[in-house]
């Protein structure tokens, strides 16, 4: 294992991901961050996905709420395939440049996510700026909600990933190995991503200014809903999300 995952420079990363199938995902992280920012309310008009890839989540949001949608991502070719694959008249795909969201005023924004975002930076004071950014862009009382696999959960095998190795430890920051199971039973996507103890997301949001932090781990109820006989998301949380408001 060498360096983090490439989804500036590598197309066939960025197209596999698009095509992995995030069941777990929508059934049990997205919809709990939705509920998280209030997505569907009145109060949110406008929602901030940071770090959207291909357009799944944004997609998802626009179709849940009529909210105006900011989908931005540092990857010119995820960009390319989120309005190909997912245009929408309600999401305005964005281009994040030298990591500040340029297009966007302060207090501007009624809830933003990052999802798999922070797994995907390897370095703490980018996650620190990154926080910060968001803060600035959303107005008070907004809440962030970041989303990545859970870093108590690593080797676990889901439904339709692993992230990192069985019976092994990470350390913080620490490079790891995570699987994404491709349509028809193709070879896994493989990606690389980073370790982050649950501890740097609530230091990363405190120190950006968020209160209220809230820290959820959905677990399945319902285990029909995946097509394994005995899912580990019925024991196991897959995901870790952390919340926190603008004061
Ligand atoms: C695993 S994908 C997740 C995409 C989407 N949020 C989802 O859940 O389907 C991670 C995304 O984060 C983006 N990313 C990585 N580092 C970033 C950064 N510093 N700022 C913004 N986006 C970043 C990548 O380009 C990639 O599109």
């Amino acid at each position: 294992m060498t360096t983090s995952t490439h989804w500036h420079s590598t197309a066939s990363v960025a197209d596999r991901f698009d095509a992995y199938d995030d069941l777990p995902e929508r059934l049990m992280g997205y919809p709990a961050v939705f509920r998280a920012l209030g997505i569907g309310t009145p109060d949110v008009r406008t929602v901030l996905d940071y770090g959207c890839g291909p357009g799944k989540v944004a997609a998802r949001i626009a179709d849940a709420c009529l909210a105006g949608v900011v989908a931005a991502d540092v990857s010119p070719r995820m960009l390319e395939i989120a309005r190909a694959h997912r245009p929408h008249p309600r999401i305005d795909y964005r281009q994040i440049d030298s990591g500040k969201l340029t297009f966007l005023a302060d207090d501007s924004i009624d809830a933003a996510m990052s999802c798999y975002v922070f797994i995907n930076v390897g370095e703490l004071p980018l996650l620190h700026e990154i926080a910060a950014e968001i803060h600035r862009v959303l107005r008070p009382g907004a809440r962030y909600a970041v989303l990545d696999t859970n870093p108590d959960t690593t080797g676990i095998r889901f439904s339709t990933f692993r992230s990192g190795e069985p019976g092994r430890g990470y350390a913080c920051g620490e490079r790891r190995r995570v699987l994404l199971d491709q349509p028809d039973g193709g070879e896994p996507l493989e990606l690389v991503d980073h370790h982050w103890p649950r501890q740097t997301y609530l230091d990363v949001l405190t120190d950006a200014g968020f209160v209220d932090l809230i820290v959820e781990e959905p677990l399945l109820t319902d285990p029909s809903a995946l097509p394994d006989t005995a899912p580990a998301e019925t024991i196991h949380p897959p995901f870790l999300i952390v919340t926190g408001a603008k004061q």
